[in-house]
């Protein structure tokens, strides 16, 4: 995506964030509450775009909790398009544990059912899926969202852990990028 100056118009404003957020970890809290067996609930999130959302998120659940991350990349277009590659791994073993991956954003679906699949496959007990938003229009494979933030449409979306060219990222709320209308020409 080619921009010169951009604009950013709140999508979703940081009380509606903060809301959700504190309404998630509830329900969380309340669904892994008993089910643990004294064990951690291991919360593993997708590098970058998760972080903020996965901090504020953890520091409100109740259960016990152990944290790790992945750091995936997809290859572009053509053959590969929704190819998926692990650039970091898990640093905790899998085996055994109640995982929750969490996403800011599910948007094609191929990462997180990339990883979804690799946790499985690594002995995970039970594995669910925490993403903040779902942009469901341009879902290409199948994925359950077991909790789900908001549902949002098909725009380009900034703040809160999601980037345009790296930037962004500390936005507190979710904006919209929009290109900036070139200023009036002097009459
Ligand atoms: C974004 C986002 C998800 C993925 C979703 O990460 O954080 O991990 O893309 O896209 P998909 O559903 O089409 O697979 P990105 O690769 O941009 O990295 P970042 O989190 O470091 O910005």
């Amino acid at each position: 995506m080619a921009m010169g100056k951009e604009n950013v118009r709140v999508l979703i404003p940081q009380e509606d964030l903060e809301r959700r957020v504190a309404e998630l970890a509830i329900e969380i809290s309340r669904d892994y509450a008993g089910r643990l067996g004294g064990d951690a609930l291991l919360c593993v999130g997708v590098l970058k775009g998760s972080v903020f959302f996965m901090a504020d998120l953890l520091k409100r659940l109740t259960v016990p909790v152990q944290v790790d991350f992945f750091q995936t990349s997809s290859y572009g277009s053509g053959t590969t398009a929704g190819e998926v590659r692990i650039r970091k791994d898990v640093d905790l073993s899998i085996r055994g544990k109640d995982v929750l991956l969490i996403e800011d954003i599910v948007d094609t679906g191929h990462t997180v059912r990339t990883v979804l699949g690799l946790l499985r496959f690594r002995g995970a007990r039970d594995v669910r899926l925490c993403s903040l938003l779902d942009k469901v229009e341009r879902r290409e494979v199948e994925v359950p969202i077991d909790y789900r933030g908001f549902e949002i449409e098909n725009l380009f979306v900034v703040g809160y852990g999601l980037d345009f060219d790296e930037r962004y990222r500390n936005l507190p709320y979710i904006g919209v990028l929009e290109a900036e209308p070139d200023p009036p020409s002097p009459s």
